[in-house]
């Protein structure tokens, strides 16, 4: 592991974050709002500011040409003020003198199109240009601020995301693949090149994907899309090296997007020392109610917990009222700023910060929900809410630091999300991987379980059940890992789609689920997908011991399996394999295995994980919590926080609609 990200974040202080993205440097001609905002800090009960996020053309405003009068003044200000500030790098935006002298630092498209100046997060991460100037201002910020009173962390950048077309970065890409592959050979026959003759006979040949080019080679979508996470990686630590020489003892994050598809962010978590992410769930929206909204919420939550095995983390932003990017922008009803905010804190959130603190007055986030609103003062209902949010969060101090501990996990993993996006064949409109994770993991949330997201990757030893839906693309040593957790005693549940391809999403021979089929005990010899309209029906065996009984819904795919040496628990109701196994069970080990070979319905999944969280022994939470009520541990390994969050737009058990409280008692035993 990194040595990195061994540090120990938060010790010297003892707290949790409360605060937002402060952007003076769009009021610096208004001291009068400077003073107000001083005025304002301690009435919302904030204690932290990030600073200087898209500040560059104020911070050089000419090539060459810094200006750090202004942020000088603030830091002291905020230190004097006993405020604490995570200070960014600014290149999440770049200024238009710098597009206009090095052109080359403007990406280009997929249609190999350069972009004009303007947006954000639209560097190109290859350009030696926009590296040297990056350097230069993170230099000169490391210098200057780096043994600040005030600073508690970097917040390296800003979101990054998206990828660049353009010469450089071809080049860039062709040097990734022969590090990767050593020999054209070796690609040309991980790529399936002979496919309509697109062998490549000299590695110049080699483009990245394009909607006029090449876009059918699944190996090669796929070492792009690793490729655009590794030099997006590669920028990143180019930038913060001058923060990691100068100024060490400061540590380092950078704001992820949750499961944003264009980045694989266990290949960042080594490299920072705490996990940070942006939270935007809309609320009471047309499309799914609270409850899912909350248990999709707590699945990104517990993904950024687990990123970094369990550290707390840093919900970086997230907003006090609306947002200004949905369809619609609904602000939240009474209560839902606090449940959210204190929902991040439950899942291992050592903060809840906002974007922003004060709403500007032009541009596209001018109606972009903020503390302070354009009104000025804090008489407003969502000043109001923060406030109460400050009071609670003074009130939790104890909980900074403390973990969430987790006896049951659900894979979902960035690598096999793109060959499941990418594949042709089947039907691709159902395809929802993302979804399949969420609905083991929901299973176990709605019953206060608590829930860890590993990759792949990660060893699984130290948990009990595992659910590791949809792995369709298996990288070598993963059914080891996943054989080694059954052995050793855990239960796993794998569903159809799994074990088809290898890491270069070439299929594997000898009958799926691949290198998982001994571990199964089953064979899956064909998938029939079913139009939208369609559907069979999964009927339990009578009398199972897992206790399911009637008829479920299957929709979307139905998987033929044969049963090698596993127990069949329910068959398929309907069409010509009617009485064919959709669910089985294999003993491998001192563990046990479950296979479900169809996309059953929710009340499925609902009702075996159900019966397999009683099955190996894990204990909610709390128990007999009423529908939509969800309990929550934080401990610090002699007590516990327990936090019971009401997702119901109504009273349940004891809580108001929206409500949420917590209670301090003794660590359970083994709990
Ligand atoms: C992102 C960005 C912020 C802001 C918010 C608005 O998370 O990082 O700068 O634009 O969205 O919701
Ligand atoms: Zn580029």
């Amino acid at each position: 592991m990194d040595p990195e990200s061994e540090r120990v974040w938060n010790e010297p202080m003892k707290t949790l974050l409360h605060g937002a993205d402060y952007n003076p440097d769009q009021w610096l001609d208004r001291p009068d709002i400077l003073d107000e905002d001083f005025r304002l800090f301690p009435l919302a009960g904030v204690n932290t500011v990030s600073v200087g996020i898209f500040a560059w053309t104020r911070l050089e405003p000419e090539d060459g040409v810094y200006d750090f009068v202004w942020l000088d003044a603030l830091l002291n200000r905020l230190a004097e003020s006993g405020m604490q500030v995570i200070l960014a790098t600014p290149t999440g935006a770049k200024p238009a003198w710098m597009s206009q002298k090095y052109p080359e630092i403007l990406r280009c498209g997929p249609s190999r199109v350069r972009d004009l100046h303007g947006a954000r997060h639209n560097h190109c991460p290859t350009s030696p240009e926009f590296r040297r100037k990056a350097v230069g201002l993170n230099t000169r910020l490391a210098e200057r601020y780096g043994k600040h009173p005030a600073v508690i962390l970097w917040h390296v950048s800003n979101e990054y995301g998206g990828e660049c077309h353009c010469p450089l970065c071809q080049e860039a890409f062709r040097s990734w693949l022969k590090k990767r592959y050593q020999t054209l050979e070796a690609l040309n026959k991980a790529w399936w090149t002979d496919f309509w003759s697109h062998r490549f006979t000299d590695w110049s040949q080699i483009e990245s994907p394009a909607p006029h080019g090449e876009s059918f080679i699944h190996g090669h979508n796929l070492d792009w899309r690793r490729f655009v996470d590794a030099q997006s990686l590669d920028f990143f630590l180019t930038e913060s090296a001058p923060l990691r020489k100068i100024s060490p003892q400061v540590p380092l994050t950078v704001n992820m997007m949750g499961t944003y598809p264009g980045l694989n962010y266990w290949s960042w978590a080594p490299h920072v020392d705490l996990i940070s992410w942006d939270n935007y769930p809309p609320w009471h929206n047309a499309q799914r109610d609270d409850i899912a909204e909350g248990a999709w919420t707590a699945f990104v939550h517990d993904l950024n917990r687990s990123l970094k095995h369990g550290q707390p983390w840093l919900l970086m932003e997230s907003t006090p009222s609306q947002v200004n990017w949905q369809a619609v922008n609904r602000l939240k009803k009474p209560g839902m700023h606090r449940l959210s905010s204190l929902q991040a804190v439950a899942h291992g959130s050592d903060s809840v910060l906002y974007f922003q603190w004060r709403k500007g007055r032009g541009a596209f986030e001018k109606f972009h929900g903020a503390v302070v609103d354009h009104v000025g003062h804090e008489h407003t209902r969502t000043f109001q809410e923060v406030a109460e949010v400050g009071r609670d969060l003074r009130a939790l101090t104890s909980v900074a630091g403390t973990r969430v501990p987790a006896a049951a996990a659900v894979v979902y993993d960035w690598e096999n999300r793109w060959a499941i996006d990418d594949f042709a064949g089947y039907s691709r409109s159902d395809r929802d991987y993302q979804g399949a994770c969420a609905e083991f993991h929901r299973a176990l949330w709605s019953r206060s379980v608590a829930c860890d997201i590993p990759n792949q990757d990660q060893d699984l030893l130290g948990y009990q059940l595992v659910a590791a839906p949809w792995l369709y693309l298996l990288k070598p040593g993963t059914a080891d890992r996943l054989r080694a957790f059954v052995e050793k005693g855990g239960t796993l549940v794998l569903t159809f789609f799994s074990g088809w391809v290898n890491e270069s999403d070439l299929v594997f021979e000898g009958g799926f689920p691949g290198p998982l089929r001994s571990l199964a005990g089953v064979w899956s010899e064909e998938l029939d997908p079913l139009w939208k309209g369609q559907s069979n029906k999964a009927l339990p065996v009578p009398g199972n011991d897992l206790g399911l009984t009637g008829e479920y819904q299957i929709a979307t795919f139905c998987e033929l399996i044969h049963e090698e040496g596993s127990e069949v628990l329910a068959t398929y109701g309907e069409d010509w394999y009617a009485g064919r196994p959709v669910l089985t069970r294999h003993s491998v080990g001192q563990g046990e295995v479950y296979y479900i070979a169809a996309k059953v319905d929710s009340r499925f999944v609902d009702d075996l994980m159900g019966s397999l969280i009683r099955r190996v022994g894990l204990a909610p939470a709390v128990e007999g919590l009423p529908a939509g009520v969800v309990a929550q541990v934080r401990t610090d390994g002699t007590t516990d926080t327990v936090f019971t969050m009401n997702f119901n737009n109504r009273p349940a058990g004891d809580l108001p609609s929206y409500g949420v409280k917590w209670e301090k008692r003794p660590k359970k035993a083994g709990g």
